[in-house]
């Protein structure tokens, strides 16, 4: 079987509904390349059309964030269940711009949730003292992506060198705990710095803030290791 590069985009709060819906529908007409498996991260509000819109392509249609797992007295949240009920399974946790809005996010207290539920998630981390090694497993899909905060949405991104000695440190931890999951880099991923990232051994994919909400963007990035 094919080994496939994964690449989420995370359009954030860039788009309005207009612009998403019209993102989501040429997305939905295009070939997707084999060795490519594509996930799609609109704003919340939009995701149930971004899903449907996307319905017949193999491509998934993911949360930004969740808040709890179950339903609850949460004002302003997103949980797991609300997405499940709209047929979507999988979310981004622990990303530095939930980080930064919320100064007492610990992961250990979300995951601690939605793990024993088999929620799948995209652990998203600065440094790797973020990643609870110990209360992770190969259960489900869990992914890490690792985001140096200097790196996103400022157009630098880290150098090859770095990407690959914080992926090496992290996939050996990884091994040392026995677990099978994939890591991403994101941070200033454009078609430019793509392919030498993706065609990186140690690199499992990306995640794409600002270029993947640019369609022609989004797929010379998708086409750059063909
Ligand atoms: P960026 O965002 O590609 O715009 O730097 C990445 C991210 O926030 O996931």
């Amino acid at each position: 079987m094919i080994k496939q590069k994964l690449v989420i985009g995370n359009w954030k709060n860039y788009l309005d509904a207009d612009q998403t819906i019209e993102l989501a529908t040429k997305i939905s007409n295009q070939q997707i390349p084999d060795n490519i498996r594509l996930m799609i991260s609109p704003c919340n509000l939009y995701l149930s059309e971004v899903n449907k819109a996307l319905n017949e392509s193999s491509v998934e249609v993911i949360s930004q964030n969740i808040t709890s797992y179950e339903s609850s007295s949460d004002t302003g949240g997103v949980t797991a269940t609300d997405l499940k009920n709209i047929g979507i399974s999988r979310t981004i946790v622990g990303h530095s711009e939930v980080r930064k809005r919320n100064k007492d996010f610990k992961s250990e207290d979300l995951l601690k949730q939605i793990i024993p539920a088999k929620f799948n998630f995209i652990l998203c981390f600065e440094s790797i003292d973020q990643i609870p090694f110990n209360i992770l497993n190969n259960d489900f899909e869990i992914t890490l992506a690792y985001e140096p905060v200097w790196a996103i949405g400022t157009g630098e991104t880290a150098s090859i060198e770095h990407i690959n000695e914080i992926h090496s440190l992290v996939k050996s931890t990884l091994s040392e705990f026995n677990l099978d999951i994939p890591l991403l880099y994101g941070g200033s991923v454009n078609p430019n710095n793509s392919k030498e990232i993706l065609s990186q051994k140690l690199v499992d994919g990306v995640l794409v803030g600002g270029a993947s909400t640019k369609h022609e963007d989004l797929f010379k990035i998708i086409n750059s290791i063909r």
